[in-house]
């Protein structure tokens, strides 16, 4: 008991101070209006690996990672506004392999009002990379702008994606 105190008594300030060092807390209703869809690419692409499950297509299916074995929404088919992205990506879906995306997501009650450990062992939400809040805003209209509400990825979509290299990773497309 006495050694479980000194510990918590410790690793607080630790963790707080670390924290606050690192992480600017992402307000709760941002303006999405200051989104800029293609910067959003990057991080849709390299910085939060969202394509490794959701594909280059947001579909769940088109060019996503072979080795990840979630079974990931159909983006294009989502019908959240920016507020409802923000907040599932912020939160990420506890219990499903979808991850939150904000390092202090479930230290306070900020998602649904749990802490991590409210959750079952199975239930656990899993933690993704951690970005910036103006790197969120771009994400979201990069969402917005090139997928939420398209319909069949189609290969001048897919050239878009992949530039220089499309000739080779989109010929699977042509004529769509
Ligand atoms: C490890 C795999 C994985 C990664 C990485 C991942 N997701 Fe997901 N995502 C999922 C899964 C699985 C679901 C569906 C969960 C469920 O409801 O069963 C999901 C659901 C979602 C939804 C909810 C869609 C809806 O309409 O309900 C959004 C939005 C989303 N992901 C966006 C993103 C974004 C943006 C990124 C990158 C920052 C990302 N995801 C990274 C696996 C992943």
């Amino acid at each position: 008991m006495l050694k479980a105190l000194r510990l918590v008594a410790f690793s607080i300030p630790a963790l707080l101070c670390l924290s606050s060092a690192v992480v600017a807390e992402f307000n709760q209703t941002p303006d999405f209006t200051q989104g800029d869809a293609d910067k959003g690419k990057q991080i849709y692409q390299r910085v939060g690996v969202c394509v490794n499950c959701h594909g280059w297509a947001g579909d769940g299916e088109s060019g996503r990672n072979p080795m990840s074995h979630a079974a990931a929404a159909n983006l294009r088919e989502s019908s959240l506004d920016a507020q409802g992205l923000y907040d599932v990506i912020r939160c990420g879906i506890p219990g499903t392999q979808m991850p939150y995306h904000d390092r202090v997501s479930y230290k306070d009650d900020r998602c649904f009002g749990m802490k991590l450990a409210d959750f079952q062992p199975g239930q656990k939400p899993l933690m993704g990379k951690t970005f910036r809040e103006k790197q969120m805003l771009d994400l979201i209209a990069y969402l917005q702008k090139y997928m939420i509400g398209h319909g069949k990825p189609t290969y001048d979509e897919c050239a878009l994606y992949f530039e220089s290299s499309a000739d080779r990773a989109c010929s699977y497309l042509k004529g769509n």
